[in-house]
């Protein structure tokens, strides 16, 4: 593989993107950590807008273009849609969390631990989803693509 090359036409440049979640996530967390209820609820809700964009690139625009390569082991196109899914399920139940500990309860802290444990579930499931699309998504779609369709795609991701 030419390195110079696939710096700037790679589908692992989304992996920036992950990156940039990743970060948006811990700093949700960082509220919880200060008991900041509102803060903590407003940047998962700013993560949640972020991730669903991003999700809906893959689905809409990036996945029936990895479907050219056909049946690709620990690829296929239902994992990567179910993920999506399993992790919209989870910003959901961390939603309704922090809606209930709005009402300040007396054992917030102990809650927010709660939330915590959950949350490590959460970060394992993105940890694994985003290894899968670096390891099997983006690089299948670097093979499956030509340099200018690359850049095309990638210009609306
Ligand atoms: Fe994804
Ligand atoms: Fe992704």
């Amino acid at each position: 593989m030419k390195e110079s090359n696939q710096e700037a036409t790679s589908f692992l440049s989304l992996l920036r993107l992950h990156e940039q979640l990743t970060e948006l996530f811990l700093t949700h967390q960082e509220a919880l950590l200060a008991l900041d209820v509102n803060l903590a609820l407003s940047r998962l809700q700013q993560f949640e807008q972020e991730l669903r964009a991003h999700m809906q690139v893959e689905e809409e625009l990036l996945l029936p273009v990895y479907s050219r390569a056909g049946q690709i082991p620990g690829g296929p196109i239902v994992f990567f849609t179910g993920e999506h899914r399993k992790m919209l399920e989870f910003l959901a139940r961390f939603t309704e969390t922090l809606q209930q500990l709005k009402t300040k309860p007396a054992n917030l802290p102990r809650e927010i631990i709660k939330l915590f444990d959950v949350e490590a579930m959460f970060k394992h499931l993105m940890e694994h989803h985003d290894l899968r699309e670096q390891n099997i998504l983006y690089p299948t779609l670097d093979k499956v693509t030509t340099e200018s369709e690359r850049e095309e795609l990638l210009s609306r991701c």
